[in-house]
C-alpha cells in the first residue's frame, strides 16, 4: 500500500519524508488555498522533496483551460501529477493528457460509475473521497469495495487512491479492500502511530531497565 500525504504544508510533509513513509503528495486548490502560498512555488518545492508523485489540481472547468494549465503544471516537474475533477471536461482532459505520457489523479470521485469512466480514461490514480461520503450517510468504504472488485475484473492500470481520510480506520479498511495508495492528513498519519499500551508498556520496560544501572553504550 501507497503513503501518499494529503497537504500542501511543505513542514509536514519534511517531517513524514524524514520518516521514509511519503510514498507521494496530494494538494488540491482548497489545500493549496490553507498554505497560503503560490501554488507553483509550492509543487515545486514539493516535487524536489518527494521522489513519488505530486497531484497539482487544475482550477480550470473547460477542457482547454485544463490542458492549458496542465501544460504549466507538467513543466515544473517530472513527479508532476495532473488532477482533474471527475467531470466530462476532465475525463477528456484525463484520456488526452494520459495518452501523452502524463499522469492523471481523477479526483472528486464519489460513484462506481465514475471511477468506471476514469479507468476507461486512462488515469493513474482515482480519488474517491471516502470521508465526504460518510459526512452524509454514505458509506464510504462500501465504494472503495465497489471499485476495487469491478477494477480486478479488468485489466484496468489504474490505482485506487482513497482520499478524504478522517481516522486510522479508514486506512485500515481501505489496506483491507486491498487499496493501491491512501492520502492522509499529517494529523491522521500521526494519530496512527499511537496506541496507550504501548506508552504504557514502553515506560514499564524503561522504569525497569532503569533498575539494573546497565547502559548499552
Ligand atoms: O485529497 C482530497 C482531500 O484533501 C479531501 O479531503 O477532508 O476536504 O474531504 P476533505
Amino acid at each position: 500500500m501507497k503513503f501518499f500525504i494529503d497537504t500542501a504544508e511543505v513542514a509536514e510533509i519534511a517531517e513524514f519524508n524524514d520518516l521514509g513513509l511519503v510514498d507521494g503528495v496530494t494538494t488540491n486548490p482548497s489545500l493549496i488555498a490553507k498554505s497560503g502560498r503560490d501554488m507553483v512555488d509550492t509543487i515545486r518545492e514539493i516535487c524536489a522533496m518527494v521522489r513519488g508523485p505530486v497531484s497539482a489540481e487544475v482550477t480550470a472547468i473547460d477542457f482547454a483551460g485544463m490542458m492549458a494549465e496542465a501544460e504549466k503544471l507538467r513543466a515544473i516537474a517530472e513527479n508532476v501529477a495532473i488532477k482533474v475533477p471527475l467531470t466530462e471536461a476532465g475525463i477528456k482532459a484525463c484520456k488526452a493528457l494520459s495518452d501523452d505520457g502524463a499522469d492523471v489523479n481523477v479526483t472528486l470521485c464519489f460513484s462506481a460509475a465514475q471511477a468506471i469512466l476514469a479507468a476507461k480514461a486512462g488515469a493513474a490514480f482515482i480519488s474517491p473521497f471516502v470521508g465526504r461520503l460518510d459526512d452524509i450517510g454514505q458509506d464510504g468504504m462500501g465504494l472503495i469495495a465497489e471499485i476495487c472488485d469491478i477494477y480486478d475484473q479488468y485489466d484496468f492500470s489504474t490505482e485506487v487512491l482513497v482520499a478524504s481520510v478522517r481516522h486510522p480506520m479508514h486506512v485500515v479498511e481501505a489496506a483491507k479492500l486491498g487499496a493501491d495508495v491512501v492520502t492522509v492528513p499529517a494529523k491522521i498519519l500521526k494519530q496512527m502511530f499511537k496506541h496507550p499500551l504501548t506508552d504504557k508498556g514502553l515506560d514499564a520496560f524503561l522504569a525497569d531497565w532503569k533498575k539494573t544501572g546497565q547502559s548499552i553504550l
